[in-house]
């Protein structure tokens, strides 16, 4: 399948509305519009989900690991340094996983600095806003092209 999925989790909705000095003035809708096209110039199609509670991601995540697909671009927001359900989902993943922050999450609170999705991912893009998405959507097309990586 030519599908990338991209995966929002809590806050993520209301980008656009939070602290723009980390998150940028971009709305969720214009993340997703971006990306979408950004995906579809290179031959890929986006499949966008968000949601601001940890069981419907892991069940989304779960699904994408059934349906399959090129990977999964993962901004878990806050769940990130804390969702130990989903650092087991992510190592059960049998599609490569991307994890991605809009702001640098190491230079922020010292809470911010931990992921408990580290470990388990295929690799993360961080604190570069949109572009740490698209560095993540070209990095999950690059192991199409060079699975060895
Ligand atoms: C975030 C960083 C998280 O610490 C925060 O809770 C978010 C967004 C980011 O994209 O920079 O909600 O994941």
């Amino acid at each position: 399948m030519n599908v990338i999925y991209l995966v929002s989790g809590a806050n993520l909705h209301r980008l656009g509305q939070r602290n723009p000095v980390h998150y940028g003035t971009l709305t969720y809708a214009s993340l997703v519009q971006t990306l979408t096209l950004y995906a579809k110039e290179k031959g890929y199609e986006l499949e966008a989900f968000q949601s601001n509670h940890e069981g419907a991601l892991i069940d989304f995540l779960c699904s994408a690991y059934d349906r399959g697909g090129v990977g999964i671009v993962f901004n878990p927001g806050a769940f990130t340094h804390y969702a130990y359900s989903l650092h087991d989902t992510v190592e059960m993943k049998t599609i490569p996983i991307v994890e991605v922050h809009l702001s640098d999450i190491s230079r922020r609170e010292p809470w911010r600095a931990h992921s408990v999705l580290a470990p388990v991912v295929d690799a993360q893009f961080i604190g570069e806003g949109i572009i740490s998405y698209q560095k993540a959507i070209d990095y999950l097309i690059s192991l199409l092209k060079n699975p060895s990586r």
